[in-house]
């Protein structure tokens, strides 16, 4: 049977980190890997999530299974803290999953059960990985321009273009906020344009929220994703806590349906619970009781959102310093988009070449699309980065 299988393909952002771990050079530089860290290069635990940690070790007093959608108690606070107050509570269905990655997994098959025949359209560029399980699933997808190569920001006039060939029914994937990996995102009229022709077009919206509170804050990158559930009759999100709580191997995230029919919830929600079971029934439930208790104790939820606002604004800060340095180095303004881009990563724009150039030369690991991950830098590498892009000649 085992002489079956054919080897898979490797996915390029995992493939990146090995090559950097294998990498002797003291000085490499890691922009790969979507992964939060702090100016000397720690990936810490936040700190009220260490402190949710402790008080959960005093008082928990079973692992027996939660339920197969996870503790309700988790679904509810993650569902006001993505959705707000937009739709009443019995509009929503949700259930947990294994990361983010568990919920866009479990949406498209979500997807599939309710129509086999079910199309995705996916942003070009999106994150790898979703082209990856859609082609493992199956499921047929078509991409929509999204990254004007020339100016780094949306190409809005060609992604409503090639979104206008939506057919009734077919999903629409699109970024919550933070978009991976340009780093470019809508603005709130682009975001109302997409949802007025979704509407026209009778598409479903599938929003993947994965870096809430990375971009400009965390109600503000949520206005697309809220805005979407307020005037959609339906939608698919996917959200996860990975990033934003500092909980990346907890496996932490959610799956929700918004249905305006709200007598559609309660089928919903237990066509999200089946497939739980389906799939690896009990979802895990440590990291989910953590962001339960931080967002349900006023004074661990503050500390965690000041904590998240310091990590927001030292991307936005280096952000400014590799622009401020490239603009120097360049003479020229050609960066800039460095510092409009919002969340972890920015697509600089570099051929294969001058990426495989940088690790070559200058040890500095970037995704071959040219993704780099603004958390990988400090204010010493800012401008180490900086002289290798203008050495390169990007
Ligand atoms: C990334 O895009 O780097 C992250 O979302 C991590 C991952 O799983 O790919």
């Amino acid at each position: 049977m085992f002489e079956n299988l054919k080897e898979q393909p490797a996915d390029k952002i995992l493939e990146l980190m090995q090559l950097y771990k294998e990498d002797p050079r003291s000085d490499k530089i890691d922009l790969g890997v979507g992964v939060y860290k702090d100016a000397s290069g720690n990936t810490p635990i936040m700190r009220a999530i260490k402190a949710a940690e402790k008080q959960l070790w005093e008082d928990e007093t079973t692992k027996s299974y939660t339920g197969l959608a996870g503790d309700p108690g988790f679904a509810d606070a993650m569902v006001k803290l993505v959705l707000g107050d937009t739709v009443p509570r019995e509009a929503v269905a949700a259930a947990a999953t294994p990361g983010g990655t568990g919920a866009v997994r479990q949406a498209f098959d979500l997807a599939k059960m309710a129509n086999p025949d079910v199309r995705v359209w996916v942003s070009d560029p999106t994150w790898p990985n979703h082209l990856s399980i859609l082609k493992h699933m199956g499921i047929p997808f078509t991409p929509y321009r999204y990254f004007d190569s020339e100016t780094r920001g949306v190409d809005f006039v060609h992604m409503i273009a090639d979104l206008t060939a939506v057919m009734p029914g077919d999903i629409v994937l699109l970024h919550g906020c933070c978009h991976n990996p340009t780093g470019a995102n809508l603005t709130q009229a682009q975001w109302k344009a997409v949802i007025e022709l979704l509407l026209e077009k009778e598409a479903v919206p599938m929003i993947d929220i994965a870096y809430q509170g990375f971009g400009d804050g965390l109600d503000a990158d949520a206005f697309g994703v809220r805005l979407v559930a307020e005037k959609m009759p339906e939608v698919i999100i996917a959200a996860s806590c990975s990033k934003n709580f500092g909980i990346y191997r907890e496996r932490t995230g959610l799956l929700m349906t918004v249905s305006k029919n709200t007598s559609r919830t309660k089928l919903n929600q237990q066509s999200l619970a089946y497939l739980n079971r389906q799939n690896f029934s009990f979802p895990p439930d440590h990291g989910a009781r953590l962001v339960t208790m931080v967002l349900n104790d006023a004074e661990l939820r503050a500390d965690w959102a000041a904590e998240l606002e310091e990590v927001r604004n030292s991307m936005l800060g280096l952000r400014e310093q590799l622009a401020g340095e490239l603009r120097q180095l360049t003479n020229s303004d050609k960066f800039d988009f460095i510092a409009q881009h919002r969340g972890m990563f920015s697509r600089l724009g570099a051929t294969p070449e001058q990426v495989a150039q940088l690790r070559k030369d200058h040890g500095i690991y970037m995704v071959g699309d040219s993704r780099l991950n603004i958390a990988g830098l400090n204010k010493t590498s800012v401008p180490v980065l900086a002289q290798a892009i203008a050495k390169v000649g990007i």
